[in-house]
Parts: C-alpha cells; structure tokens; sequence
C-alpha cells in the first residue's frame, strides 16, 4: 500500500550505537511526546490528524472553488510566502509536466507573487496580468505578513480596475485565520471566499489544509489522492512505536546521530528531477523553521543532481567534510525517449543506445552515492515508485513526522519561529512602520 521506502543501510558505517539505550530511549520518547501530544508546542499538532479529519464536505467545497477558479481564468496568482506558497508549488511543480505554461492542457497557468519584495518582479508580473483573464488566491495565516500583503494590494487594484469591484470579488479567494488578521477584514468587507487555516496547523505543515489542496486543484491535480497517501503514511507511522517498523523514526534517528556523533551539520537533500526542485525546497523551509533554534538543528540544503554536481560535486566530494547526504529517488519516469544511433560515433555515445535515458540517470545516482560514501558523505535514500499525487502525499507526511520528531529529539518546539521576527522588526524601524 505505501509506496515510499527509506533505506539507511550506507550510514550504518558511520554510525556505532544507534540501538544504545540512551539514543532508543531519546528516540521513543520524541515519538510518544509527539503521538500523545504532550511535547512543546502541543497546541500546534493539528497536522498530525489533518489526513483523516478534513471534512468530505470541506475537500468538495475546494473542488467546486477550483473548478471556478479554472473556468474564469487564464492564469491564477498565489499570493503568499513560506508555508503559505512552498507546499502549494511543491506539488504542482512536481506534478504538472515540464514547459507546462506552453502546453494548452486546459489548466490555467499558476504563477506566484508575494515570496519576494522585488519591485521588477511584480511589475513584470502586472504587465502579463493586463492582457489576460486572472483570478487570485492570497495566502496569509497571520494576515499581515509584509510581503504578500504588499502584492496582493497591487494585485487587487489591478484586478478591480480590470474586472470592476463585483466582478473582482467573485476573482479573489482568502486563506487566512478564521477571525483574526488585516486578511480576514478585507476578505469579510470585500465579500470574497473564503477558507479557514485551522488555529493548530501552523504554515509549513499546512500544504494538506486549503492553503495547499486549493492551488493542487486549481493546477487539475487529485487531492483526494494526495490525501490518501498521507493518510496511508499516517497509519503506518502511527501503527507502530519500534524504530525498526517506523521509517520516520529511522530517518529521525541516523539524521539525529549523524549531527550530534558525526558533526554532519548539513543536510542536502538531493533529486535527479528537477521537478522536485520546489519539493526541496519546501523540505528547507519546514526543516530549517523547525529545527533551527536555541543554537542547534542540522542545516537543510538542497540540489538537484546531475545539475549540480557539475557546481557544487567537487566541494560534496572533496570539501570540509560536516555534510550528509539523503536522496529523494524515483524508480520510474513517465515518458521514454529512444537515444538515436549516429553513423560513425561522432560523439561516442553509441554505447549507451541499448539503455534509457532514465537508466543513464538513474546510474548518476548510484555512481555518485558510492563516491560519495567513499568521499566521507554518508547517504541515505527516500524512494518512491513513480511522482504522482499518493506517492507525494506519502512524502509530506513521512517529511512533516520525521521533522517534528528531529525537533523533540533536539529537545527544542519545532512548531514556532522566534526567529523569522528578527529580520521583520529590524526592517519595520528602518521603514519607519507606525507603532
Ligand atoms: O511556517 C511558517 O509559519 C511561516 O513560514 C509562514 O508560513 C510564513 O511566514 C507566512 O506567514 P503567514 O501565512 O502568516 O503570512
């Protein structure tokens, strides 16, 4: 029934006491903290249940929403940043073919604004919106982060002056706290749709929550499917508190004893597909808000190999040695593409004509694991059969459980983030923001 695997067998090398006492004990009591909901940040455990308590009434109230959505738009604009745009773009870049936005396949295409402060970026992105027929869905938890709220002033003006006020309303659809927040006002004095983020489900754990199954649906991708393969990977961690039946607890576990015995203080996740490249990203984003605080947490990084390893291959294979390395590996590509015979061999790839390019790289992949293993970068894989929406909805799940037990065995709350209001503070005074 699960399709996703975890094989850690090339760390054990450099691990010695994963089954110690004291680690078995620390691991077991991160788990039983989280299932019981005892641990930090309790109040914030929503996500825990999200695959099994959406509502069929809820999913069907966000099909119908995108079905609107889709049918009035040649483009819709997800208005938000961090856990309110990663997950979203995560699956639809992983789902929705390469060049999509020049492939007619009836879906409107999804562009993304308030994930930056460019000023070139949203003036670009006002000029393509002029000549066409767009909706938006803005994003916003708390309802007042800077940057979202900066587009979505823009971006509604544009679609009002547009479409007019009644039309812009029924163009404009609000994610945000069900009471609380600039985001709600507008939305409830505007009249626009509107779903609720749950109070316990904090932003990056929020991708199976409207903030993520909206855009999914708008892009024509199955949530339904999504949701089941979280909730498979939901009873399957949930069934049982043994390390060795509980791929989240191997995965939290080597990664634990690879930082705190190896000092391997960097994490790269690494994908041969570059579709995955937003899906690592939002690994990042929930990993690094989670576990980086009071002075600990393993750095997330992410590249997409073989790309990368024409860049960064060198410094992983023969640099400061604090990295590990865990690999997001998918066994079978869509499409199948014959490699053409060339007379004479110019290029001196005939020899690669009985294979397929899948193959080929497929074969990157474990040639640079061994080097890699040779080069002191332990490895671990998370593999799934193919990229579809219940192999994905098992990786959130497996990612989202495995990140809140990492954060309990560092024994830090890895549902807030202090953090982040640094920079948002310093940059308020320096904008001269009004008390
Ligand atoms: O994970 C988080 O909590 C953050 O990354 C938030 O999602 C991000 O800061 C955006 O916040 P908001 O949804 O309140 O605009």
């Amino acid at each position: 029934m699960i399709e996703m695997n975890f094989t850690f067998k090339d760390v054990l090398p450099f691990l010695n006491d994963l089954e110690s006492e004291k680690n078995q004990l620390l691991l077991a009591s991160a788990y039983s903290d989280l299932v019981t909901k005892n641990g930090k940040g309790n109040d914030f455990l929503g996500w825990l249940d999200l695959p099994e308590s959406i509502t069929a009434n809820l999913v069907e109230e966000i099909r119908q929403t995108a079905k609107q959505l889709r049918e009035q738009s040649d483009v819709v604009v997800v208005v938000g940043i961090g856990g309110s745009y990663l997950g979203a773009r995560a699956v639809i870049e992983a789902l929705q073919p390469y060049f999509a936005s020049e492939i007619n396949n009836n879906a409107p295409q999804l562009l993304y604004a308030g994930n930056n402060i460019s000023e070139d970026y949203l003036y670009d992105l006002i000029k393509l919106l002029e000549k066409k027929f767009f909706s938006i869905i803005v994003i916003s938890k708390s309802g007042t982060t800077t940057e979202p709220a900066l587009a979505f002033r823009l971006l509604k003006e544009l679609c009002e002056n547009k479409f007019g006020k009644t039309e812009a309303a029924k163009r404009i659809v609000a994610i945000t706290d069900k009471q609380r927040g600039a985001l709600k006002k507008m939305a409830v004095t505007a009249g626009y749709k509107t779903f609720v983020i749950p109070d316990d489900v904090g932003g990056r754990y929020s991708v199976l929550t409207p903030v993520g199954l909206l855009p999914i649906a708008v892009a024509g991708f199955n949530i339904v499917q999504l949701l089941e393969g979280a909730r498979n990977m939901r009873k399957l961690l949930l069934s049982s508190n043994k390390w060795k039946e509980n791929l989240a607890m191997q995965y939290a576990l080597c990664r634990f004893l690879l930082y705190t015995q190896q000092q391997k203080k960097i994490e790269l996740m690494v994908t041969y597909e570059p579709k995955l490249f937003y899906f690592v990203e939002w690994y990042k984003q929930l990993f690094g808000e989670s576990e980086g605080k009071e002075s600990k947490g393993i750095f997330p990084a992410g590249a997409v190999f073989s790309t990368d390893l024409h860049s960064l291959g060198q410094y992983i294979q023969e640099g400061e040695r604090m990295l590990f390395e865990t690999v997001l590996s998918v066994e079978q590509n869509m499409h199948t593409l014959p490699i053409p015979y060339m007379e004479g061999d110019a290029d001196g790839l005939n020899y690669l004509q009985k294979k397929s390019i899948h193959e080929i790289n497929r074969t990157a992949e474990k040639g640079t694991r061994l080097a890699h293993l040779e080069g002191d970068v332990p490895n671990m894989i998370i593999s799934i059969s193919s990229i579809n929406e219940q192999t994905l909805g098992e990786l959130i799940f497996f990612f989202e459980f495995s990140c809140a037990l990492g954060g309990y065995m560092l024994q830090i709350n890895p549902f807030d983030q202090p953090g982040v209001e640094a920079y948002k503070s310093n940059m308020f005074q320096l904008l001269g923001k009004p008390k």
